[in-house]
């Protein structure tokens, strides 16, 4: 049995649905969050939602909660209704439905969609994966949320058909923006840990945002600048994060071996930092 919520009802997820002029469907016009929550925890909840107003206030769509407060009640009951104790909650909001046109409908509400998804095993990341890299064809405003992912849809099609994790998408000016579901890290010879600036051209995740502040309170220094394709061979470790898999090392780059193919120290105390980070949330034992 799997409960969602559409559009102020909780309903089976066989019973929901939205319309065949929904403007997410039509347009991609709708934009999404992927939240995880442990023992019924809800994870870097503030920093999703702060995304998803910024998101929302982007793309002009009406914010379907006055107070976000309600967002979160739903939630929790889904997670109650469903009894799961930890996975991912996917959220999404288009801007409504109206008869297929490409400018915004004068009065169109919101369609709101709440799904809850179980924790995939995602151990064997601890040994790291590898990555392929391709050409950035994205869009202009990565940093917007949106559910228009296609060319991320073909990037991480790619990875799979060679037999990869993720892809690394490389832009015009051949500088490394960030995987189709992830955002990338490297380490340098020093220790000085760089990945993309948060602007137009990528995601700003939150968990990159966290492994930001975890490595600069443990001293690391961070440099938030675009590496170029040419410096790959010159560094040291590299790692991927989100939300689904947390901080992830990457071992090899297209036929380049990463840190001798094996999880780098940094990557790897980075990624336990991210854990007991996650596991301070954790506020009761279920
Ligand atoms: N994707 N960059 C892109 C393009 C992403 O799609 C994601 C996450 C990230 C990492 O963001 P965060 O740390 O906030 O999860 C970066 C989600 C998980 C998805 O689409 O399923």
């Amino acid at each position: 049995m799997s409960i969602c919520y559409v559009n102020g009802k909780y309903l089976l997820k066989k019973d929901s649905n939205v319309s065949i002029e929904d403007r997410g469907l039509n347009f991609s016009d709708s934009v999404y969050e992927v939240i995880a929550f442990r023992k019924q925890n809800l994870l870097n909840y503030v920093k999703h939602i702060n995304r998803l107003k910024r998101s929302l206030n982007e793309l002009k769509i009406n914010s379907p909660f006055s107070n976000f407060k309600s967002l979160e009640i739903i939630i929790k009951n889904l997670i109650k209704f469903n009894a799961l104790n930890n996975g991912f909650i996917y959220l999404q909001i288009t801007r409504g439905t109206s008869i297929r046109n490409h400018l915004f409908p004068k009065f169109s509400k919101p369609n709101v969609i709440v799904i809850l998804y179980n924790s995939k095993d995602t151990d064997h990341f601890k040994k790291g994966v590898k990555v392929i890299t391709i050409d950035d064809m994205r869009w202009q405003r990565c940093d917007i949320k949106t559910t228009s992912l296609l060319a991320n849809v073909l990037g991480k099609q790619t990875a799979e058909e060679k037999g990869a994790y993720e892809s690394i998408q490389i832009n015009k000016q051949n500088y490394i923006t960030e995987g189709t579901t992830s955002n990338i890290f490297f380490v340098h010879s020093d220790n000085l840990i760089q990945t993309h600036p948060s602007n137009n051209n990528i995601l700003g995740g939150v968990t990159r945002d966290i492994v930001i502040e975890l490595a600069k309170r443990k001293k690391f220094k961070v440099l938030e600048k675009p590496l170029n394709i040419r410096s790959l061979k010159t560094i040291k470790e590299a790692f991927l994060t989100s939300t689904t898999v947390g901080v992830v090392p990457v071992i090899k780059i297209d036929n380049l071996k990463i840190s001798e193919c094996k999880p780098g120290l940094v990557s790897k105390q980075l990624m336990i930092l991210f854990k007991s980070n996650s596991k301070k949330q954790i506020k009761n034992n279920l």
